[in-house]
């Protein structure tokens, strides 16, 4: 495991960056009055609620309750993890990330070194490959061969697509002379070993196609076979590098044209995402040779609100939209569109492009079935809906599924589709299917004591800790939140904060989910008023203090006699309540 990131450079970060910036570049914002606003990327909308705020570096959404920094929009949008987010973030600004000792720095420092040196031989490998295409003795072949499959120079190389020389030892006697870096070679799977400890190349003669990561790095490949036998295509198998499951053909690429597609379209393979590109096509992707898994649609859905699988009309292709199909029902959001379009026996996305070009699959992809369609066509193939055991059986069939799907849109759709075929109204269907709890459309109201709403105030507004100061005794007030109040003050008074910087300070702490939800407290306010607001919080809690203190020192006063100095106290105490107000 990398090591930690440090909390100070989180809150750089935070302090370089541009929420506006962060959130524009990914869903264009308008200005409206203090803040921007857009139509909300998390749940489906056609007015904007989605508002975020460069003073407090924050967004907050008035229709779903989401909200957060920076960080939690790009972890949320981008789907990464929190330290990816920040990776991502860093690298948009230009900015390292530091990583603080872990346990075992000497062995994460290792894995470090290992991740970078496996990749740059992944590279090294890809321009070998791409070197023997322009050089080797069957270049003519190999090139001839691409031409006739109408790829251009051009595309060949923005896929980095390259020749793996028909012998048993080419990479091995390019790249695996020493033996550190065979072993290597062993590790990525780009050579085997025999049973008899012989050592040879796993891709010979055949067509490369490297397969990067989402940053970019090749991670794998794919190998095409020209005219000799065997399989068609091989796939570099699972190594510490390559997880089928979660690459996709074709991302990156795509990416560098494209980074918020209109649309992305899953394709089988390899030739067709190329092929499509060759036809200007760039939102095309491939799973590799798999079913897509839930991971691969998750990053799909963060890119694109619309997915279209495309698969082969046959058995396999129809097979593995179902399970893509399947795969995706816990993904499903309101505002995002996934359908399916199957190609004519004997077609795919490459011959399609070859004999009709772009707009003859953009035609097709016109026609693609709506999620809801296939769902039934499917389910409904081999049940007879005219019979009750037939409308039995697809019921549930249907049942399992449609209760994982969160969104409200897709499961009434699914829910109307079901009433009409089963011949009942949606009603009455109801008690059958079980529906997730609606997400609740308002963040929870929560009871604002005076203490909360100085918690929210100075979490909305942290300068106001510096306009207000407060004494330390305040801090023996016993209210519960007392000492989170004291804290954020006195971080909000020794430096300039954000309320990004706040919430990112509380971050995994007790305290998250309350701040986030005072974070998004309307205060119905005017913001002019919030110095006065928060000065008379401070005389209320004052006054709660003063009562609570001279409580104490009366109850003292009644078991034993109060000294000089408390007594003095308890006089100045009593003399404060009767002169308040
Ligand atoms: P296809 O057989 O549809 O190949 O396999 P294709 O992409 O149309 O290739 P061309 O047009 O004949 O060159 C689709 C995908 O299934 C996987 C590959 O990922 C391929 O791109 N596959 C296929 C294999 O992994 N091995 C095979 O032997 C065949
Ligand atoms: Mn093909």
């Amino acid at each position: 495991m990398a090591g930690l990131i440090p909390k100070s450079f989180i809150h750089d970060l935070l302090e370089r960056a541009d929420i506006v910036e962060v959130v524009d570049s990914r869903v264009p914002l308008k200005k409206a009055g203090k803040n921007h606003q857009a139509c909300c990327p998390f749940h489906n909308e056609k007015t904007p609620s989605f508002t975020v705020s460069a003073d407090k570096q924050f967004y907050h959404c008035f229709g779903c309750g989401v909200h957060g920094n920076a960080i939690d929009f790009i972890m949320e949008f981008d789907g990464l993890s929190f330290p990816d987010a920040i990776e991502e973030l860093a690298a948009s600004l230009g900015v390292q990330v530091p990583r603080e000792e872990g346990h075992d720095p000497q062995k994460q420092h290792q894995q470090q070194a290992q991740l970078k040196n496996d990749t740059d031989l992944m590279a090294q490998c890809t321009r070998f490959f791409q070197h023997q295409l322009k050089h080797h003795a069957h270049s003519d072949k190999v090139i001839s061969y691409l031409k006739q499959r109408g790829l251009s120079g051009d595309i060949v190389k923005r896929f980095q697509i390259g020749y793996a020389p028909d012998a048993w030892d080419g990479l091995l006697n390019a790249l695996g002379q020493q033996s550190k870096a065979r072993q290597q070679l062993i590790d990525l799977k780009l050579v085997n070993v025999n049973d008899q400890g012989r050592k040879f190349d796993f891709f010979r003669d055949r067509v490369m196609f490297p397969i990067h990561d989402r940053r970019g790095r090749v991670v794998g490949f794919g190998g095409r076979v020209i005219d000799s036998d065997g399989p068609k295509y091989l796939n570099s198998p699972e190594t510490r590098l390559f997880h089928k499951g979660q690459e996709l053909y074709g991302f990156w690429n795509m990416q560098q044209r494209l980074r918020r597609p209109e649309q992305i379209c899953i394709v089988e393979g390899y030739m067709d995402v190329v092929a499509l590109a060759q036809a200007g096509i760039d939102y095309a992707v491939a799973s590799l040779g798999t079913a897509t898994t839930t991971e691969q649609l998750q990053r799909l859905f963060r890119t694109s609100n619309r997915v279209v699988c495309c698969y082969d009309g046959d058995r396999a292709g129809r097979d593995a939209a179902w399970r893509a199909l399947e795969n995706a029902l816990p993904l499903l959001k309101d505002g995002i569109d996934l359908s399916f379009l199957f190609l004519p026996e004997g077609e795919d996305p490459d011959s399609v492009v070859q004999s009709s070009g772009k707009e003859g699959f953009e035609r097709y992809l016109k026609e693609a079935k709506s999620f809801v369609d296939y769902f039934f066509e499917h389910l409904a193939e081999d049940v007879d809906v005219n019979t009750e055991s037939g409308r039995s059986a697809l019921l549930s069939e249907a049942k399992p599924r449609i209760e994982r799907i969160a969104s409200d849109f897709y499961r009434e759709s699914l829910m109307q589709k079901l009433a009409q075929l089963l011949r009942r109204e949606t009603s009455q269907l109801e008690r059958y299917v079980d529906t997730p709890k609606q997400r609740k459309a308002k963040p929870e109201a929560i009871k604002m004591t005076p203490l909360r709403r100085a918690v929210a105030l100075i979490v909305q507004y942290p300068q106001l800790a510096k306009v207000v100061p407060v004494k330390a005794e305040l801090g023996e007030l016993k209210l519960p939140g007392m000492d989170l109040f004291m804290a954020l003050h006195q971080q909000c008074n020794e430096r300039d904060m954000t309320t990004a910087q706040v919430l990112e300070h509380w971050r995994d702490t007790s305290y998250q989910k309350a701040l986030e939800k005072l974070a998004v407290w309307q205060h119905g306010l005017d913001e002019h008023n919030m110095e006065q607001e928060f000065k008379d919080i401070f005389v209320y809690l004052i006054d709660q203090y003063v009562e609570q203190r001279a409580d104490e020192l009366l109850k003292k006063g009644q078991q034993t006699p109060l000294n000089k100095a408390e007594k003095q106290e308890y006089l100045m105490l009593v003399k404060h309540l009767r002169t308040r107000n």
